[in-house]
Order: structure tokens, then sequence, then C-alpha cells
């Protein structure tokens, strides 16, 4: 007898091979069958109608590094179909802790979201997790900004040798303790300060542990292909696969070069070397605020960065330099401000810098830096850059897995804040509804394999992200012709509509697309399953 029997579905099981009508079967926390089961008795059977059955969703690029020590139930994925979601990415991670980045974090995260930071080594920061008893499955890569700043602080500066021993031995123990990789954020101080050569260095220590290598690249605009290039000799020279990040590229005259690198990614891929990339479906990327301040300003922290940014003289030369940068904008206002820490500027959260200049009487750029320092930096942006056609491009790729770039909210609590990138709630919908049903970008096929068995695979999963009998229950049921993302720029907090079932470890979390309250995720070590391949 299943515990769990899904019947006359249309089961797309997450290779990219064609669907077929079937059922399928769950017993404990695995599949059991998969085939011809109805008549079998169960103690729940689901009647799919011909919806969709599919792997559960996996989120190979995720912020949710704090989300479910706020909130447990990851509302704003698990609705979406997410059941594993992969955090500590673009070089920033909760763990490992010590030395300056335990003041920087605690910065981040004790004023705002109430979060103690209670623990310091990846594994106590998975325990914490673990404890909080998630809805949704949790694997974490270590972030190189997090290490470089527990290592050697936050300022511009090459490591020293005593230092960069320090770095190699944080990362290791972070794999040994299940971290599934090393991420860099190279735009993001720290992480910006680094060598190519050091984060080589760091990287060889991924080879033996079977990590991978995540990044965010040192550039999304006119220098693309430098930074793909970078990102392909990290891989080479360490001998490791790397993930490129959300890839992309923004300004309206760097339009086109995707084709180019994914052409190049090609190439390299030809010579042996193991580069895929992830994407978000939309025009719009988002970030801090503070990522607009020219580099050398971040140095030495972010206390450093507000008293520059209050000098006279030093902002007038930052603000010549923002003001002529060469990546720069499409314009102040295609920049929209997605949240802000004080009450006194939550007038401006969902407004663009133009409108807020306006309102304020000053110049764009004058209001970017007042509002960085009336907010303490805790000022998030969304910033409308890319193009659809080269959103398309990169989708149809067949490397390139979905990944949202944004963390587990919910529309209410602590989590409900601002007027953050709908990404966070609409990304897989948004895919299946928009991209795969309205304008044929691709196929239902190809799209499920980007949301789960390409993932699994990129993280040496070997028993989670297709339908087979023995892998664990995370499966979704959707309805192909009403799927579809709600969350917008204005009104973000909107749940999808049309995924109907979410199953995490064979627990229904999400029913009639609701969400049960049930809390069956796990936290996956690197190592820790039995159908591992890479111990
Ligand atoms: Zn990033
Ligand atoms: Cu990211």
């Amino acid at each position: 007898m299943f515990d769990l029997l899904i019947v006359d579905a249309r089961i797309v099981d997450g290779t990219g091979a064609p669907y077929f009508h079937g059922d399928l079967g769950v017993m404990g926390d695995r599949i059991a069958a998969v085939g011809r089961l109805s008549g079998q008795l169960a103690r729940r059977t689901v009647v799919a109608a011909g919806r969709v059955l599919t792997p559960g969703f996996i989120d190979i690029h995720s912020h949710s590094d704090a989300s479910y020590l706020i909130n447990p139930l990851g509302e704003s994925k698990v609705r979406q179909g997410v059941t594993l979601e992969v955090a500590g990415q673009c070089g920033w991670s909760l763990a490992p802790l010590e030395g300056a980045a335990v003041e920087e974090i605690k910065k981040d995260l004790e004023a705002e979201d109430e979060v103690e930071i209670s623990w310091r080594t990846m594994g106590e920061y998975l325990a914490c997790v673990e404890e909080a008893r998630p809805s949704v499955n949790l694997a974490v890569v270590a972030g190189h900004g997090t290490i470089r700043g527990s290592a050697m602080g936050y300022d511009d500066r090459p490591p020293t040798a005593d230092e960069a021993a320090r770095m190699r031995l944080l990362l290791r123990q972070a794999l040994a303790e299940g971290a599934f990789g090393l991420s860099t954020g190279l735009i993001y101080p720290p992480g910006s300060y680094a060598t190519t050569e050091e984060i080589v260095a760091l990287a060889r220590e991924l080879a033996p542990a079977g990590g991978v290598y995540f990044t965010h690249m040192r550039n999304e605009g006119a220098r693309l292909l430098e930074a793909v290039g970078e990102a392909i000799r990290i891989g080479e020279e360490a001998g490791v696969p790397v993930q490129i990040a959300h890839h992309k590229v923004g300004g309206e005259k760097n339009w086109g070069k995707v084709k180019e690198s994914l052409h190049v990614i090609e190439e390299a891929r030809a010579r042996g070397v193991d580069v895929t990339c992830d994407q978000y479906p939309y025009t719009a990327s988002s970030t801090g605020l503070s990522s607009i301040v020219p580099q050398w300003a971040h140095d030495g922290g972010s206390e450093k960065l507000l008293a520059r940014l209050r000098d006279p003289d030093t902002r007038r030369r930052l603000a010549a330099e923002c003001v002529d940068s060469p990546d720069s904008w499409s314009g102040w206002d295609k920049l929209l401000i997605s949240s802000v820490r004080s009450e006194a500027n939550k007038k401006y959260e969902g407004k663009n810098l133009a409108e807020i200049a306006q309102e304020r009487g000053q110049d764009p750029i004058e209001a970017a830096f007042d509002l960085l320092i009336e907010e303490e930096l805790a000022v998030g942006m969304v910033r409308f850059g890319m193009s659809e056609e080269d959103v398309r491009a990169v989708m149809q790729h067949p490397w390139v897995m979905v990944g949202s770039d944004g963390s587990a909210l919910a529309p209410y609590g602590r989590l409900g804040r601002g007027k953050p990138h709908p990404r966070n709630y609409g990304t897989f919908a948004r895919v299946l509804g928009r991209y795969v049903r309205e304008e044929k970008v691709l196929g239902l096929e190809m799209a499920v394999r980007k949301m789960t068995g390409l993932p699994a695979w990129r993280l040496r999963l070997w028993d989670r992200g297709l339908l087979r009998p023995g892998f664990h229950a995370d499966l979704v049921l959707f309805d192909p012709d009403r799927v579809v993302d709600r969350a917008t720029f204005t009104d973000p907090h909107q749940y999808p509509d049309g995924i109907d079932l979410v199953v995490v470890n064979g627990t229904v979390t999400v029913d009639g697309g609701e969400h049960t309250g049930a809390r069956a995720g796990r936290v996956l070590r690197r190592g820790g399953s039995r159908c591992h391949g890479d111990n």
C-alpha cells in the first residue's frame, strides 16, 4: 500500500525525455513506483486528471540563508514548487564566521531580521537551520566574501600568506561539514578585492571534496566576455566544475553579448571544462543600492563607506565617478528602490530614483547617496537593464538552469517588507506559464529539466531531481493551462497560480495551492547521501 498515489498524470520525469501518461506511488519519503498503478491501494489518492507531475524544483541560486530562521515555511518558494534551495551564493554565506565577519554579518541580520547569530562554523549554522525545521530542503555553499572577511577583514588588499592559508582552511572545514562548494561575488566587496589567482588557490580545495565553484562574475556589462574568461580559467586551473550565476548582460549598448558568452562557454565545455549557468526569467536585476558606489570606497567595510559618503570632498569624487561609469545605466528612471529600513523612507519603496530625486529636490546621485546614509546602507534596488531577446537566448541554451537569485519570502511578517524583485515569488511559474505556454520559447520537458534533473546533476545529487523509484519523493503537480506568476514589480508579494500540489520528502506541503504547514525539509550535506557519487 502506498502512502500517496498520484494517478492519471502527464509525467515529465526531469531528464528532458517526452512526457508520458502514468501514475506515481510514494512510500515514506521515497518514490516507490512509477508506471501503471491505478487500482492499487493508497492512504491517499490524488487524481491528476492530466495535470503535469514533475520532480520538485531545485532553486540552484538562492539567497534564503536567513529565511528559514525567520519563517520556516519557505512560503514564496514552496508555493512555486521549489523543494530544494542552494543558498550561500554570490560570495555571501552565513558561515563560516570569525573575526571581522562576525560583526559585519550581525549588522546585516540582527537589527532588521532579529536573527541571533549563535553559530560560527558551517556545521553549527546548518544545525541551526535544521533546528528551525524548514518546509523546504536546503543546501549551502560557502561564500568567498564571508571567508575573506573572516580571515582578513574588509580591506582592499591581497591576503598575506597566513591569511591565504586561513581562508583555505576555513573553506576546507566548511566543505567537510557539508558545504556543496564555494561561491564568489566579484562585484561585491570584499570579494571584488580578490585577484583571479587568489580564487584559483581557494577553488583548488574544491577538487578533492567534489565541490562546485559558483560565481557572480566580475562584470555583467561591457566586460562580460573577460569575466566569463576568468570564470573558465578558474575552473580550468583548479580542475573544478563552474556554475555561472544569473547569466545576463546589462546596459543597452551591451545587449547581444550573451550570445557570444554562451559560445565561449560551449568552447570551454568542448575542451573539457565543466561550465554551466543559471538564469532568472526577468529583464530586471536586483541587489543592494550600495553596489552603485565605486569599489574603492568600500575599502575597510561598511562604516568606512558611510564615512566616505558623508565627507563632502570624497562624496563629490564618488558622484562624478558614478555618473560616468563605463557600465552605467540606462537611466535613473530604470532604477527602482525596492526596500529601506526606516519608516520615514518607506514612501520611496517601489519608486524610481528620478521620481525620488524630484520629490526631494535633489540630483538623483545625491538622493541615492543620502538614502544610503539615512538607511546605513540597507537599501535594496531593482534595475531594468536587460533585453528580452537576451533573456530568451540564455533560456534556450541547453546547459542553463533556472535559479531565482531570490530568497524565501512571505506576504506577512518580517519577510513581507518592501517591494522586492518579483523573482522571489514568480521565477518557476513564470518560466512555465509565460515562456513555455504563452510564448513557446522552450518546450515543457526542457523547462522542467532546467528546474530538476540538471541542477541535481550539478550538485551531484544522485537521488533527487528525477522521477525514479528509490529517489526522494520531492514532487510538483501543476496545471499547465493555468500555471502563471502573479508577482509584479509594484505588487511583488503574490503567490503564483496553478501550482496545486507540492510534496517534500514524501510529505504534502502545498495542497490545493495552500501551504499545509508541513515542515519536512532537510538540510543536505555534501557527501551525506548514501547514493552519493563524489565522496
Ligand atoms: Zn549575484
Ligand atoms: Cu545571487
